[in-house]
């Protein structure tokens, strides 16, 4: 059976999944606790997770805080099982629809600079470098990349 992968606007019953991804993808993970605090309680946030209707469990999730005209992209990633599989386009894509849809004029977000495969994915969608944050990363003091993308 082929998969298809749903993207839906995240919810609590998701926290745990998208918990074993982020634990699994990034050197520095967010708790549970503060996921579900930004996620749930968060009332600026914007989440949607990737659901595969084959393996019924959560196999991507990204967000973002809405703050008067301007969007900042908090997190996307995909298990690491379906990765380079259009997931992560597919939830951008979903990030950009609803920014368009609330009359949001900018988007932005901090990357690895060594993150080629986010940057390309982040340049596919009009995301431009415009930018450096100096020692952005906890775990290593590696500069992030700041983007923006004009809607
Ligand atoms: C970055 C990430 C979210 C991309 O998700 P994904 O589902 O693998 O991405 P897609 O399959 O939709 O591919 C999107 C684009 O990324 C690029 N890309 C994907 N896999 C790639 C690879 N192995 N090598 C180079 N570029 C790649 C391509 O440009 C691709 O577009 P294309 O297929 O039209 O050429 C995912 O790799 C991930 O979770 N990484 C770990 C967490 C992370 O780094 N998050 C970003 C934090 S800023």
């Amino acid at each position: 059976m082929s998969d298809r992968i749903r993207i839906v606007r995240s919810n609590d019953s998701h926290i745990d999944g998208i918990y074993e991804i982020e634990k699994s993808v990034f050197a520095v993970p967010w708790s549970k606790k503060a996921l579900y605090e930004d996620i749930v309680e968060n009332i600026l946030s914007y989440y949607v997770t990737a659901l595969s209707e084959k393996e019924k469990r959560v196999v991507g999730y990204g967000g973002m805080w809405l703050v008067q005209d301007e969007a900042h992209v908090t997190n996307i990633a995909v298990d690491k099982a379906f990765q380079g599989k259009g997931v992560g386009s597919a939830i951008l894509e979903a990030l950009i629809r609803k920014c368009e849809i609330s009359g949001i004029r900018y988007m932005t977000l901090e990357v690895r600079e060594s993150n080629y495969v986010a940057q390309r994915l982040y340049q596919k969608f009009g995301f431009k470098a415009e930018g450096i944050r100096k020692g952005y990363y906890s775990d290593n003091k590696k500069d992030a990349i700041i983007m923006w993308k004009y809607l």
